[in-house]
């Protein structure tokens, strides 16, 4: 059941869902499966896949964030307090926070960030040091810093136009920066360019860096290969893996942008 649905700009919204079961067996990285049309209605047909935000255990609430980008989640958007979410999940594979580090580097583009504010929670809560730096076009995700105040987390906060914190881009800033997180295990999640232009800036240095992919999706079960991204494979080699099922984390180092 749907608690709210809050706007927190044009196109950016939260969405809180009661579901102990959620509450009890999901982990960081995961993410569920919403159908997004009416109970009787088949159209659109696949269901899309979002991040899971927050959990709130003792609520047995979680959330997602999620950006309106097409018929789906304009659905989702439509949604009130009272209705039930169709949803199947949690899906993917659970991130393990138990790294080499006590510090924990967050790197988030757009709606990037919605996956990795559950790991900022969680690793928050594991007494790891974590900062989180985030990057977008404009001031759009204003109030999700609201929520990431509240876990009491360090950040920056980056935007194109420089409307909001520092102007320019996360990358840029994570390079600048990159010796002050030189012991720092490292989740990323963002548009393929972002995440391409880290792939080259960690190519040659020994952090652990973990990406978040957020591909589009199709049977989200792992039966149709609609999701599959290339890894490298030793020197020469490379193999096909399913965001669905085999991910959504994989070593940034190992993807393939084709
Ligand atoms: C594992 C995973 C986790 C995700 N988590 C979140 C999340 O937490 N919050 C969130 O807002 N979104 C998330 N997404 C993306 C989300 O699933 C899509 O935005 C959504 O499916 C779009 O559906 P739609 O019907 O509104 O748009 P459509 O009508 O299907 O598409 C509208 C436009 O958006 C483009 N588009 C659709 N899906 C994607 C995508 N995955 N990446 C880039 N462009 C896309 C299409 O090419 C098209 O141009 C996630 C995706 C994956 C695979
Ligand atoms: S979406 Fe069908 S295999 Fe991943």
């Amino acid at each position: 059941e749907i608690l709210s649905n809050e706007k927190y700009s044009d196109n950016l919204y939260r969405m809180e869902i009661f579901s102990p079961y959620i509450c009890n067996n999901a982990a960081a990285g995961q993410f569920i499966n919403v159908k997004c049309s009416p109970e009787s209605v088949l159209d659109p047909l696949l269901r899309r896949p979002f991040g899971i935000f927050n959990i709130e255990k003792k609520f047995n609430v979680f959330s997602i964030l999620y950006w309106v980008k097409g018929r789906g989640t304009k659905f989702l958007s439509e949604l009130k307090r009272g209705d039930i979410l169709d949803f199947a999940g949690p899906m993917g594979n659970e991130i393990d926070l138990n790294g080499d580090e006590n510090n924990i580097l967050l790197i988030g583009g757009g709606i990037g960030i919605a996956p990795l504010y559950l790991i900022a929670k969680l690793a928050g809560g594991m007494k790891k040091n974590v900062f989180f730096a985030a990057g977008f076009k404009d001031n759009s995700y204003l109030r999700w810093e609201k929520d990431l105040i509240e876990l009491k987390i360090n950040h920056a906060v980056l935007t194109e136009d420089g409307s909001w914190g520092e102007k320019g881009l996360v990358s840029d800033y994570v390079w600048n920066n990159i010796r002050s997180f030189k012991n720092f295990d490292i989740y990323c999640c963002g548009p393929r360019d972002m995440l391409k232009t880290l792939q080259n800036i960690y190519k040659d240095r020994n952090n652990k860096v973990t990406a978040l992919l957020d591909e589009r999706m199709a049977c989200g079960v792992g039966v149709c290969s609609g999701c599959v991204v290339k890894l490298r494979k030793g020197k020469r080699g490379f193999s096909y893996k399913k965001v669905c099922k085999d991910g959504p984390a994989f070593n940034l180092g190992e993807v393939i942008f084709d």
